[in-house]
């Protein structure tokens, strides 16, 4: 009989408690096709009723300080499902790694800001360290950078990497409802936590999009160049206006390698109805990559939820079995290297904008003058007859810079009949 892998479990909250159940439900299959039996040998939680509600078997052993389970149980590999970007978490990563324990972890937040000190001190003991879960659930979006696609120069990667926000979008969609009456929805639903920020302002996507664009792009992980804009400011009005113009709002991160270096930013953007990703609905996530051999790759699957993050978890549990460790991100630590940012000031793409103006002669003579003194072509315009001393006016520019946009925004802002900060919207034609 093969020597047993043991694997404690700091974490016992949903997507512990999922990979608990598939460790041993899938128990005989884990054994075929990784050639050991996996064994669940410790856990952790501070709530030690989780241990019965999961039935756990009273074999494994309960700690109730993960940390000191990371230190001191006798097992092979830590798999932290704990969360946050630093505390409890990454103490438990250090006391694992400085242990000699491999570690496997869900956690987007820690390796967003602490992933290049994590992946530098596995690299240096030789420990494995696996990150399937952290970005996109239970798509294996990780493997195919680090594995499926490893013969490319990935030149664009970009997705749907928030499930909360793309089910808020989704059903504002569907049911013509505001972004506050649909958000108070999902948070009785249980499909947004009751402080949404994380979700809605777009900091998960931002924390996934920095690591995939740091595996694609072999740049160091890292937040403080990313633009990062949620959508809070989206109105039930833009998604109205956009499927009329043959668009659907999405929130993307969006990564992109080209000669003057990287840019990675999060934003809400009209995607073309006709592109694939415009109809990839609800809680689902999307991630699309351009390879120069490979061309253009789409993944899609579920982002979050126990049973899909578990599958992920337990991928790189197994991959720990068979001693498949790979360098951190696609390259060597060593070969990491910073590379200029562009910034989103930089873009040169088309928009999509919205004034709430007074209803009143000269109003739009005044804008379409301030856009053209930028060399802003106004693509379409609508404006429909409403009731009431204001109306909203919808424009879609041509290809422009970002720069030009911003200032003829700040201008048209300054005068006396637009009533309210103007919105604009990123066009993306994927
Ligand atoms: N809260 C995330 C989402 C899942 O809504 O997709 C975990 O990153």
């Amino acid at each position: 009989m093969a020597d047993v892998f043991k694997v404690g479990v700091a974490g016992l909250g949903t997507v512990g408690g999922g990979v608990v159940k598939l460790l041993l439900t899938n128990k005989d299959l884990l054994f075929k096709r990784t050639g050991r039996p996996i064994e669940l040998a410790a856990v952790s939680d501070v709530r030690e009723s989780r241990v019965a509600e999961l039935g756990i078997p009273s074999s494994v052993r309960y700690y109730p300080d993960a940390v000191k389970m990371a230190r001191e149980a006798d097992v092979d590999l830590i798999v932290e499902l704990i969360g946050g970007a630093g505390g409890v978490a990454l103490d438990v990563c250090m006391a694992a790694l400085n242990a000699g324990k491999g570690f496997v972890t869900a956690n987007k937040a820690m390796l967003a800001h602490h992933g290049n000190d994590i992946g530098r001190i596995a690299e240096e003991k030789g420990l494995f360290l696996g990150y399937e879960a952290a970005v996109a659930g239970g798509i294996p979006i990780i493997k195919a950078l680090r594995e499926g696609l490893v013969g490319n120069n990935v030149s664009e990667i970009y997705g749907i990497l928030n499930g909360t926000c793309n089910y808020i979008l989704t059903v504002m969609r569907e049911t013509g409802k505001s972004f506050d009456v649909v958000l108070a929805d999902a948070q009785r639903l249980g499909y947004a936590e009751a402080d949404p920020s994380f979700d809605v302002d777009g900091i998960d996507t931002a924390h996934k999009i920095c690591i995939l664009g740091a595996l694609a792009f072999g740049v160091p992980i890292g937040l403080d160049a990313l633009s990062i804009e949620g959508i809070r400011r989206i109105s039930d009005i833009d998604i109205a206006y956009a499927e009329e113009f043959g668009f659907r709002i999405k929130l993307l991160g969006v990564g992109r390698r080209t000669e003057k270096g990287v840019s990675l930013n999060v934003y809400p953007c009209l995607i073309p109805q006709t592109a694939e990703i415009a109809h990839v609905d609800g809680v689902f996530n999307a991630v699309i990559t351009e390879g120069d051999f490979v061309g253009h790759s789409m993944f899609v699957g579920r982002g979050a939820g126990e049973k899909p993050t578990a599958s992920a978890v337990v991928a790189d549990i197994a991959d720990a079995v068979k001693h498949r460790g790979l360098p951190f991100l696609t390259v060597a630590e060593t070969d990491v290297k910073s590379l200029p940012v562009v910034s989103l000031s930089e873009r040169e793409g088309e928009y999509y904008l919205r004034f709430e103006v007074k209803d009143q002669a000269g109003v739009v003579a005044d804008i379409a003058r301030i856009l053209g003194d930028e060399g802003l072509s106004i693509a379409s315009m609508i404006q429909r007859e409403q009731t009431g001393d204001t109306v909203p006016l919808i424009m879609t520019l041509h290809h422009a810079k970002e720069a030009n946009v911003r200032r003829a925004l700040e201008k048209i802002e300054k005068t006396d009949s637009v009533v309210r900060t103007p919105c604009m919207i990123r066009i993306e034609r994927m």
